[in-house]
């Protein structure tokens, strides 16, 4: 069942299209992530699925609701971690997390979230003392004290050092594994490989692809580098048949093929039959980054968006 319907929603500022015709399904229990660079159109997005914007046209259904209209019910059930949120420096975290706490009708046990958000042991320290990294945690506590059962998150890592982040995708994780149905936005592959099974690429405000990450993967990343050491030009002998596809770069070869295994057993023949050493070589199969890379260059408008 979907908790989240879009069809068809624009949403323009001053004339200039942020969000253009977008439509998308998010299953209940889903982690449904949005990528995209600066200026794709996630935030407004979000914002919108949120009641916080007004879409110009399309129709919204969140959790089977119509954020414009059933706004308060909306935000009872929800939780939202924004981009950027004002909080209030004189209070502190735990009066912030109790604040907010009373919003909801089973808030989440104060002290647990606390601890979900690695901040119990600043609790007494007042916001406007909080490192950029420990206010983004605090905004992450408010999003979950309400126990929602849908999440919004704005690109919940952004400023987090490592082991934060790590923390917070666990922390994300779980709250998924008690069916809470997540959407987030994120600038880090890593990040929606990891906690992703839906994924949408968003350029221009428009999907670019969308799909299970794995499948996109399968789909896309199609194409294999072989790469190995040569100095600054191809060696005497070089297999006259691999010559015309081998591009010589930065003192190494390169090769780019569907399927590899025919390009490694010449060159493994080339190798044993003349001695010349390979053992610097290496297989790489395209990833999602490059795919990622590869279709927003495409969208817009760079026509170097070719295999790498
Ligand atoms: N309040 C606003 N007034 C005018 N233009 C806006 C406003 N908010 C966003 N925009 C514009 O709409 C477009 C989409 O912005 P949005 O914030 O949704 O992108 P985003 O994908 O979230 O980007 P980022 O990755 O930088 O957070 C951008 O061109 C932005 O300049
Ligand atoms: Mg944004």
């Amino acid at each position: 069942m979907s908790a989240i319907s879009v069809s068809q929603l624009c949403k323009s500022y001053d004339g200039r299209q942020a969000v253009n015709e977008l439509s998308f399904e998010v299953e209940k229990g889903e982690t449904f992530a949005l990528l995209g660079p600066n200026g794709a159109g996630k935030t407004t997005t979000i914002e919108i699925l949120e009641g916080y914007r007004k879409a110009d046209s399309g129709s919204i259904s969140v959790l089977g609701l119509n954020p414009q209209t059933d706004g308060a019910e909306l935000k009872r059930r929800t939780g939202l971690v924004l981009q950027t949120t004002a909080l209030e420096p004189e209070l502190t975290i735990w009066e912030t997390i109790s604040a907010f706490a009373r919003l909801y009708e089973r808030p989440r046990n104060i002290q647990t979230v606390l601890v979900d958000v690695n901040l119990a042991h600043l609790r007494d320290n007042r916001v406007g003392n909080l490192s950029g990294g420990q206010k983004r945690r605090l905004e992450i506590a408010l999003g979950i004290v309400g126990d929602p059962e849908l999440i919004f998150l704005d690109e919940p890592t952004t400023g987090l050092d490592p082991e934060a982040r790590r923390k917070i995708w666990t922390l994300i994780q779980s709250l998924n594994a008690n069916g809470c149905t997540i959407v987030l936005s994120s600038h880090y592959m890593d990040e929606v490989q990891a906690l992703a099974n839906h994924m949408a690429i968003m350029v221009d405000g428009q999907i670019a692809a969308e799909g299970p990450p794995r499948e996109l993967q399968r789909q896309h990343c199609t194409h294999s580098t072989i790469r190995f050491d040569v100095g600054d030009k191809l060696p005497h002998g070089f297999p006259a048949k691999l010559v015309a596809d081998t591009v010589v770069l930065d003192g190494h070869a390169e090769l780019v093929a569907e399927d590899p295994t025919a390009i490694l057993s010449v060159l493994s023949l080339w190798s044993h039959d003349t001695g010349y050493d390979l053992s610097s070589i290496s297989v790489t199969r395209q990833s999602l980054e490059d795919i990622y890379l590869q279709l927003v260059s495409q969208r817009q408008g760079n026509p170097q968006g070719g295999p790498p």
